[in-house]
């Protein structure tokens, strides 16, 4: 059987990237990651990349005269590598429809907070801020509106009394670790099912 590939884009430090790769190297998930797509030179995932030697390449934002562009040298290089399943881990930027049009309910994404609540940037301090008592971690598929496709795993973070959004985002990213090979593992699974924008797991 052929393996499930997936292209895992990135913007920074990268540790979900390498839960993922920690998973397929503890044989937690069956998958192959095919490329990693970074759009940050300085980006820390970048070295993590050439450490597990994985084919990765860095595609800035500033090398092309516009967004379309910039996302089409992104989409070609997916398609090159005939992926599977695009995986947004601390990808920084907010892609068009067109993007999403060309992977359809094949993006992932995940983010910190228990969404619908505090989308966006910075939804630590969006949390506390508010005063709410709990967030968690969303692994969700991306549609065209920022934050909002179908929610495919949830999971709760408490907020304590002297959290900072530093201590709250290390608790989370603890979390995400988890939560995102274990969306990978469902989806390549087969185990999920989207319908009328909510997702089952179908139990195996
Ligand atoms: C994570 O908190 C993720 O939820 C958000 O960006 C952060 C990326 O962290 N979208 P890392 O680069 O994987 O360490």
């Amino acid at each position: 059987m052929n393996v499930f590939k997936i292209g895992v884009l990135a913007s920074g430090n990268g540790s979900n990237f390498q839960a993922i790769v920690d998973a397929i190297k503890r044989k937690e998930i069956n998958v192959e990651v095919s490329i990693l797509i970074c759009d940050k030179a300085d980006a820390f995932v970048l070295k993590r990349a050439k450490n597990e030697n994985i084919k990765y390449i860095l595609i800035e934002r500033k090398s092309f005269s516009s967004k379309n562009e910039f996302e089409n040298a992104i989409i070609n290089k997916l398609k090159e590598v005939n992926v599977d399943l695009v995986v947004l881990a601390g990808f920084m930027r907010i892609i068009s429809e067109n993007f999403v049009n060309e992977f359809p309910n094949k993006i992932i994404n995940i983010h910190p907070s228990l969404l619908p609540s505090f989308p966006g940037i910075e939804s630590c301090q969006q949390a506390l801020d508010y005063g709410v008592k709990i967030t968690g971690v969303t692994v969700h598929f991306v549609s065209k509106e920022v934050d909002a496709g179908p929610i495919i795993l949830q999971e709760p973070v408490y907020i304590y009394e002297n959290d900072t959004a530093e201590t709250l985002a290390q608790r989370i990213h603890q979390i995400e670790h988890k939560l995102l090979p274990q969306a990978i593992h469902l989806i390549s699974s087969n185990l999920v099912e989207i319908s009328a924008r909510k997702v089952k797991i179908k139990c195996n």
